[in-house]
């Protein structure tokens, strides 16, 4: 028999009650179109009962605001019972100050707190502000009144960034100290006479505040007390430079001193009858010293006021008989003290010091030592967060250097090959290098905002 096919035994095959009957999965559905907005809205009723506003938030708070993830009003303040949607800076000035950049920036009004520091884009560093809130007044720098210190157009580290300070052509160390790193940095003679020894960086260099033993150190220098101090040996950081609101302890390294890194090797010995060196100190200090320990010697020595010139050969190469002077203590002082800084002033100080004969006096003057202590006062830099990296990686010209002048200071390209955008490189954005407030102008903030859990207690 042949199959008929028509249209009505196919339509008929067709169940047209098929929208009508209830299938598990139709009546699932059926309970989520109800219940889902019921659950949404309890949660809203819910949440606004118990004053818990974080519906109607965008993210999550940085780590640092984390206790404040309930509290929007603390930043977006209540203004004529509403809240408003931008964060006002009079809410975050409550808890705690954010001084100026610079008075003499020209912008019609000084950024918002939020241009830089950005919220409810999850447990986020708040400090992390992006380059280009920097380069909107960098990328073509105006200041109010007079000429532009600065470079005007920086865009990024990477875009329009300039050298370092320190590193642009014809800049000098100012230091008057004569060492020359090569000489030390290869093997060289511990003291007059000592056997060889190979030099650390370390055995000079290390961070402020270091309380452990130096290698090289003399313990009579490290515990004398010297005249000068250290506002004559340091160049001042000029003080037009933003301050930052903490330099961490190891951050730089202390300036070199005599006492601890060179005295067990250059001594300052002055008089075959004494051992010991004259103060490593102010010329009159060392007169005085020198005299006193003379006179000392001739009171307990009073034989040696007889003195023999110097033996003397004639003509024929016989010796003659030498000639006997019989000096008073005070003359023999005086020729003594005379012999003593003739050495020291021509030969010893002179090895490490500029010496300058300063009219009307006897005495020279030691030339101010000027240690450089910031080398790049307009940005942050720690050498406790760079210690993995090896010291000639950064500071290569230590090995080579014959010079005080030559400035030993990493090139920009130095910490570029470091710090460049992308994950597998150090942070490249403005902050991580540069204070923004100028934290000494701090202004004590005393928080009368209390959270509160903390605002019930108070037994
Ligand atoms: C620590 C301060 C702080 C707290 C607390 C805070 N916010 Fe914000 N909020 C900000 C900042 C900063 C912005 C960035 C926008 C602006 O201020 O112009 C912002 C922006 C917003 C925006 C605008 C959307 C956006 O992402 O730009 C909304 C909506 C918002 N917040 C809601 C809330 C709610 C709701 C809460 C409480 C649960 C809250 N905020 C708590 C600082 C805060
Ligand atoms: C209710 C008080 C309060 C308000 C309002 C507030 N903060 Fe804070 N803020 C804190 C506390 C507490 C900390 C963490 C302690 C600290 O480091 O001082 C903090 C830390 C910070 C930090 C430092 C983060 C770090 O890692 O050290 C920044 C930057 C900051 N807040 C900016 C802001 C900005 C911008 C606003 C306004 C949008 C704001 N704060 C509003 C209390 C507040
Ligand atoms: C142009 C960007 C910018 C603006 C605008 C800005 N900040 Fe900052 N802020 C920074 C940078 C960068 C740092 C980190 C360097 C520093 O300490 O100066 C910082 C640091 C801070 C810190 C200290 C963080 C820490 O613990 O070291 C606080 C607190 C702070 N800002 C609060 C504020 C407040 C409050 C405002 C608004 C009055 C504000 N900031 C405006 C960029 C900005
Ligand atoms: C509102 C404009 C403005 C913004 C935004 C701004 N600056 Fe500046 N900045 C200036 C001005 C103006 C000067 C020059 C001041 C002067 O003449 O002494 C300056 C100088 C500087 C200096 C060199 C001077 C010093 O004292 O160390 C640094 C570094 C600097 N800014 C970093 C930053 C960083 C980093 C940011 C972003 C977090 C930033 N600036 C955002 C206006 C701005
Ligand atoms: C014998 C002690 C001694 C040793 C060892 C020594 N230094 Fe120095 N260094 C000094 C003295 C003194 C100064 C200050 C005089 C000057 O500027 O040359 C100085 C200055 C510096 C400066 C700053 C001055 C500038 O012109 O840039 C740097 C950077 C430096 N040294 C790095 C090093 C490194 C890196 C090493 C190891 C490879 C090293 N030094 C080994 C004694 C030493
Ligand atoms: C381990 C012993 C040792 C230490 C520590 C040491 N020196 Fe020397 N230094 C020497 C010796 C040895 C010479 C002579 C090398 C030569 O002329 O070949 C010398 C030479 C010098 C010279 C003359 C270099 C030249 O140009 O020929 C100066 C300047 C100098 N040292 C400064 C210092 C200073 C400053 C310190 C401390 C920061 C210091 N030295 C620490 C052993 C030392
Ligand atoms: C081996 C090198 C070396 C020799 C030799 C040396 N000094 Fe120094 N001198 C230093 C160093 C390094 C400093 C830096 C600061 C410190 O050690 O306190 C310094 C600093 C000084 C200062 C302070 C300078 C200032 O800026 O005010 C005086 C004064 C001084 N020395 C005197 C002398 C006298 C006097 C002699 C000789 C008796 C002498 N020094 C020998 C290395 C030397
Ligand atoms: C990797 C660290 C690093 C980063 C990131 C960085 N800088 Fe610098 N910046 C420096 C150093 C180092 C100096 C030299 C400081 C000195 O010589 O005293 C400097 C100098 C400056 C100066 C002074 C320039 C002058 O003419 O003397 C300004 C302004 C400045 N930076 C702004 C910025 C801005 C804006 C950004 C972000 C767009 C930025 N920097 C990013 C390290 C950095
Ligand atoms: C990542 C690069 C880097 C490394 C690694 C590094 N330095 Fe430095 N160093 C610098 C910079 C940048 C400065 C300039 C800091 C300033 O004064 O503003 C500096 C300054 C110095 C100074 C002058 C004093 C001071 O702190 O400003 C000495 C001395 C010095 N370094 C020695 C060392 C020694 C020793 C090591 C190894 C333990 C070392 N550095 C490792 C980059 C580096
Ligand atoms: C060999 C790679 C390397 C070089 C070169 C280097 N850095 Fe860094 N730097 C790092 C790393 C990695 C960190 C992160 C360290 C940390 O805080 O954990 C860092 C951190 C920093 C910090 C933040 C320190 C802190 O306490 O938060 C500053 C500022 C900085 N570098 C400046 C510089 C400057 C300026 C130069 C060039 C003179 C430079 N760095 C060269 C690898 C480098």
């Amino acid at each position: 028999m042949a199959r008929t096919r028509t249209t009505k035994s196919v339509a008929q095959r067709i169940d047209l009650n098929y929208f009508k009957r209830q299938t598990p999965y139709k009546r699932a559905r059926l309970i989520l179109v109800i219940l889902a907005p019921l659950l949404a809205l309890g949660w809203i009723a819910w949440r606004g009962l118990s004053r818990d506003s974080r519906v109607y938030s965008s993210g999550r708070m940085s780590g640092a605001h984390a206790v404040l993830e309930k509290q929007c009003a603390a930043c977006h303040i209540e203004k004529a019972g509403e809240f408003s949607a931008k964060a006002a800076d009079a809410g975050c000035l409550a808890c705690h100050d954010g001084p100026v950049h610079h008075e003499e920036q020209v912008r019609a009004e000084v950024p918002a707190c939020a241009t830089c520091h950005v919220e409810h884009r999850g447990r986020v560093n708040i400090v992390a502000s992006s380059s280009a809130s920097c380069a909107e007044c960098h990328a073509n720098l105006k200041v109010a009144a007079g000429s532009l210190p600065y470079y005007p157009h920086i865009q990024s580290l990477e875009e329009g960034h300039p050298e370092i300070g320190a590193r642009r052509p014809n800049v000098k160390d100012p230091g008057t100290i004569l060492l020359n790193h090569a000489v030390h940095m290869k093997p060289i003679r511990r003291g007059p006479n000592g056997p060889l020894v190979q030099m650390e960086c370390s055995d000079c260099h290390r961070p402020e505040g270091y309380k452990g033993s130096w290698p090289y150190a003399d313990a009579d220098y490290v515990d004398a007390k010297v005249t000068y101090e250290d506002k004559d040996v340091l160049v001042p950081v000029s003080a037009g430079t933003l301050q930052p609101r903490l330099v961490k302890a190891r951050a730089y390294m202390a300036p070199v001193r005599f006492a601890s890194s060179c005295a067990e090797c250059h001594l300052l010995t002055f008089d075959k009858r004494f051992d010991t060196g004259v103060p490593h100190d102010k010329p009159e200090v060392v007169h005085a010293f020198l005299i006193k320990k003379f006179q000392e010697y001739i009171a307990a020595h009073p034989a040696e006021v007889r003195v023999l010139r110097e033996p003397q050969r004639d003509l024929t190469g016989k010796p003659i008989p030498p000639e006997v002077r019989v000096l008073t203590p005070a003359q023999w002082v005086s020729e003594r003290t005379a012999d003593a800084e003739e050495l020291l002033w021509r030969k010893t100080c002179k090895q490490c010091h500029a010496l300058i004969q300063a009219p009307g006096s006897d005495l020279p003057k030691i030339a101010e030592a000027r240690l450089t202590q910031r080398w790049m006062p307009h940005a942050r830099f720690d050498h406790d967060a760079h210690r993995g990296f090896a010291c000639t990686g950064c500071h290569p010209g230590a090995l080579t250097s014959k010079e005080t002048s030559d400035v030993l200071i990493p090139n920009l390209a130095t910490c570029k090959a470091c710090h460049a955008p992308g994950p597998e490189h150090a942070e490249s954005r403005c902050f991580e290098c540069h204070t923004y407030h100028n934290w000494a102008k701090r202004k004590e903030v005393k928080p009368t905002y209390l959270l509160p859990a903390l605002q019930t207690g108070g037994r």
